[in-house]
């Protein structure tokens, strides 16, 4: 962004400029009067704003009315670029902005980023400069730099980015690793190669998480850490083409991986066994559960079966995406909220998650039909605000099953914790759950499980 002051105040200038290079990282070019800065703009077409004061005081002592001429000087060239006035001033006819003489640094900037029509969105990224950051799990999936990645030193002489890794280099997780042992949280890649980067990554992803030649450890590490980059997406940026995409992959891997009647006993040894964080491994898990336990429902027609699917997988995915704490995923009931000993914003988060997710699921085009339901009931309740004390019958037959085998899963992870066995499990759930339709799941879920181990 290129800004014109024109202002003979040396106070004034400096603030002025200053303020315009912190909040807009503004190339700023200052002159003293209006002749002058007639000059500077007209050989400079492509400036973006004029700041000049309404009246300076001129070389021969004369006061200069440095607005008028600045103005008069756009409107005869028929320039674009917009003016801020600072000062008292009245010109009819002509379009420009206006402040008066005492004003505070933000309600400069605020003006100037209104007059220049900057939404809050586009500021941050202007203030970004000439690099973005990029935190650094997003490098995890990737295996080859698509541009020159840069790391940020904080030096008293202002940020200085050194170049790490080069543009085509390969690189692995390790290496990344590294980087964050050292503390680097982020990778900076230059602002104008963003898209590149971004295009390169869901490649890169796409190309890792179909290669069935790797081994399955690999995957479901691959898989938590994409899950991971989609929780990082959904809140900074909601949703995205990015996020998108990068889920839709992500759903469909795992998809893939539960539907092709692979052994139970399996899948779940290799989810417990590997890496990955517990949000994926509680996502995935019930998504196992619910393909192994699908044919068994006979509200699940064989014909619809990997439909349905799908649509328990991409609940499965997404239901909890927005608790960034195991904790949070951990509460499932009012005693374990109240034991969590939440508030603010974060008890309001965890209350209503499924409503949030729900919502935000409403707006994907892509999404399964009937997964928006299940999210939003995954707790018990319709509204998808708060945990149900009691479960009823009310809900739809697929969060009925969620809710179920997202409880047989929670226990499968606490295992450590609470010690039980797979059947000590499924028989304290048999207490919890009187209604017929939750018993239905149950029986399929233990069929399912006699059946493979
Ligand atoms: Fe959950
Ligand atoms: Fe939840």
């Amino acid at each position: 962004m290129k800004v014109l002051v024109v202002e003979s105040n040396p106070k004034a200038i400096s603030l002025l400029s200053s303020a315009l290079r912190a909040e807009f990282n503004a190339d700023v070019h200052t002159e003293k009067h209006g002749v002058p800065g007639t000059a500077y703009i007209s050989e400079n077409p492509l400036l973006d704003l004029v700041v000049v004061r309404n009246i300076n005081a001129s070389p021969t002592n004369n006061a200069e009315e440095t607005a008028k001429v600045i103005l008069n000087f756009i409107y005869d060239n028929e320039l674009k670029c917009k003016v801020l006035v600072l000062g008292e001033f009245e010109a009819a006819g002509f379009e420009f902005a206006h402040i008066p003489d005492r004003f505070k640094v933000s309600e400069f900037t605020t003006i100037v980023r209104k007059t220049l029509g900057i939404s809050l969105e586009d500021l941050k990224e202007i203030r970004q400069g000439d690099y973005i950051p990029i935190e650094i799990q997003n490098f995890y999936v990737m295996n080859k730099a698509p541009c020159d990645t840069y790391i940020k030193l904080a030096r008293a002489t202002g940020d200085q980015y050194v170049k790490r890794i080069h543009s085509g280099d390969e690189f692995d997780k390790e290496g990344i690793k590294k980087y964050e042992s050292q503390g680097v949280t982020e990778l900076y890649v230059p602002k104008d190669q963003k898209n590149l980067f971004l295009e390169a990554q869901l490649k890169q992803y796409l190309v890792s998480i179909t290669d069935n030649s790797k081994p399955e450890p690999v995957l479901v590490e691959l898989r938590s850490d994409a899950y991971d980059i989609n929780q990082t997406l959904i809140k900074n940026t909601g949703i995205t083409e990015q996020m998108i995409l990068m889920s839709q992959a992500s759903v469909k891997a795992m998809v893939a991986s539960v539907a092709h009647n692979k052994k139970l006993g399996s899948l779940l040894k290799n989810i417990l066994n590997n890496k990955g964080s517990f949000a994926y491994k509680h996502s995935y898990l019930i998504s196992v559960f619910a393909s192994a336990c699908m044919h068994k429902m006979e509200w699940s027609e064989d014909k619809q079966l990997e439909a349905n699917i799908e649509r328990m997988t991409f609940a499965a995915f997404f239901h909890d995406i927005l608790l960034i704490e195991e904790v949070h995923i951990k509460i499932r009931n009012k005693v374990d909220l109240y034991q969590a000993k939440l508030e603010g914003k974060e008890k309001e988060l965890v209350l209503e998650h499924a409503n949030k997710m729900a919502s935000l699921v409403h707006e994907m085009k892509f999404a399964p039909r009937g997964a928006e339901q299940i999210i939003r009931e995954h707790h018990g309740a319709r509204n998808g605000i708060g945990y149900s004390e009691v479960y009823s019958s009310n809900l739809g037959a697929m969060s009925i099953m969620f809710i179920v085998i997202e409880d047989f899963v929670s226990s499968l992870l606490d295992f450590k914790e609470n010690k039980l066995s797979i059947k000590e499990i499924i028989e304290v759930m048999g207490e919890r759950y009187p209604l017929p339709s939750y018993k239905k799941v149950i029986k399929a879920l233990t069929e399912s499980l006699s059946e493979s181990f």
